[in-house]
């Protein structure tokens, strides 16, 4: 069974509440059943995090290696500023699959630059919390191909 982590950035346990207008009425909870939901229909097995600290989510993705086949990242604003996740993604040896709730690209242009981009095999952007469904199955795809 394909093992697949998903990681969520700073303020998106805030999400219900956080700009509706811009991430939906969705909150963290509710993304987790959907991808729990989508793991059950696709056959693989999900471990749903989040964190608002760049250490703890650099930890969990040193620590993801030989534990899991794929990696799902919304990194958040750190998308835009983090160079030490980036290094910390670039030794995986697992597919990365980038996604956000909205488009960045077409947001201020301080959200233009994507630190995870070079090394993401996919990106899903713009999707909303099926963004997260979609990153699954393209996970599965990636694992199998
Ligand atoms: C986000 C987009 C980022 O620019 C922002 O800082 C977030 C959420 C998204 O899911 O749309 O916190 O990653």
């Amino acid at each position: 069974m394909h093992r697949i982590l998903i990681l969520n950035g700073p303020n998106l346990n805030m999400l219900g509440t956080r700009e509706p207008d811009i991430y939906g009425h969705d909150t963290l909870e509710d993304i987790n059943a959907l991808c729990l939901e989508k793991a059950r229909e696709l056959g693989c097995k999900i471990d749903f995090r989040q964190s608002n600290h760049e250490g703890e989510l650099i930890e969990w993705v040193q620590e993801a290696d030989g534990i899991f086949d794929a990696l799902i990242i919304n990194a958040a604003a750190y998308t835009h500023s983090s160079i030490a996740i980036h290094d910390a993604l670039k030794m995986l040896g697992m597919p990365v699959i980038e996604v956000h709730l909205s488009d960045p690209k077409k947001r201020e242009k301080f959200r233009h630059v994507s630190y995870i981009e070079p090394i993401a095999s996919a990106v899903i952007a713009g999707e909303g919390a099926q963004g997260y469904t979609q990153a699954l199955e393209k996970a599965c795809e990636l694992i199998t191909s």
